[in-house]
């Protein structure tokens, strides 16, 4: 598929293309960026592989979107704040960064737009990353339980993931190489709707995610439990996905709002480096 500017390449049924044919180290003309950013709302993960890019060039492509964020829980580059980097060495433990399905930081009250993320060291084979379209998810479930999703609101939390529990130990434990802060407090949780309205297509999708949504708000965990592993599970179906190959120099940009990504964590004996950073977002409705 070719528009205009830009060579699409869709690489599964359901989400992601690689786009063919931009240098993302030149400064961009804005109907370039535009094409662009019509592509991550048609594919709503995109590729650009073979690029070669400063920290500065990376921050530079970002901001064409809207303005970048930092991280609550991992600090940033110190010449660069909004680069964060995602390194597992190959002597470290089993645990990686970003390895369940999630949608990034939707402990926050407006979680990001989208996320972008540059290959630098990638491992022989594995450290594949998967995401899930959320449109599809809602799409596929029976107009009765639309219709329940559709009055409920979730809480999300970063207990869990980032608070002192167990999964904050493992980062302490087994990710040496990142800078991870686990020892501030961990922001007070939110809610968002279960069904988010696209505030670009216009159109509904899920918003839920096992990495950081709890229970459903004005229910205790237990009630919500069943219904939430449902959705959990049904979210990210093979057929709602695609898996991208990286390779050094590749860059994923991804529409944070209608997607769930999982970064595998298959490589062992193997460096992985990612930078990875974050466009500003709204709240969702
Ligand atoms: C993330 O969840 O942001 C990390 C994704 C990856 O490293 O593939």
């Amino acid at each position: 598929m070719m528009t205009a500017l830009l060579d699409i390449r869709p690489i599964a049924g359901a989400l992601g293309a690689e786009i063919h044919g931009v240098d993302l180290a030149q400064p961009l003309a804005d109907d370039t960026i535009a094409a662009v950013r019509r592509a991550l709302l048609d594919h709503l993960v995109i590729f650009f592989p073979g690029q070669s890019l400063s920290p500065a060039r990376l921050v530079a492509f970002g901001k064409r979107f809207g303005p970048l964020e930092g991280h609550e829980f991992v600090e940033g580059m110190s010449d660069h704040p909004e680069v964060l980097e995602l390194i597992k060495e190959a002597d470290e433990g089993g645990f990686n960064f970003g390895g369940d399905w999630h949608t990034d930081v939707t402990f926050r009250d407006r979680p990001s737009m989208g996320t972008i993320l540059y290959g630098k060291d990638i491992p022989p084979c594995g450290g594949d990353t998967l995401w899930a379209n959320q449109y599809l998810a809602y799409e596929t479930l029976s107009a009765g339980l639309q219709r329940l999703l559709g009055s409920l609101r979730a809480v999300h939390s970063a207990e869990e993931a980032f608070g002192g529990g167990g999964v904050a130990q493992l980062y302490r434990s087994q990710l040496r190489s990142m800078k991870i802060k686990t020892d501030g407090d961990v922001p007070t949780a939110v809610e968002h709707p279960v069904v988010r309205t696209h505030p670009e297509t216009g159109r509904e999708c899920l918003f839920i995610n096992q990495g950081f949504t709890t229970r459903f708000a004005d229910m205790s965990e237990s009630e919500s439990s069943g219904l939430l592993q449902f959705l959990f599970a049904h979210s990210v179906r093979p057929e709602f996905t695609c898996r991208f190959r990286w390779s050094p120099g590749a860059v994923a940009f991804w529409d944070n709002r209608a997607t769930q990504h999982f970064a595998l964590n298959d490589y062992h004996g193997h460096r992985r480096h990612m930078q990875r950073i974050t466009v500003a977002g709204d709240r969702p409705i």
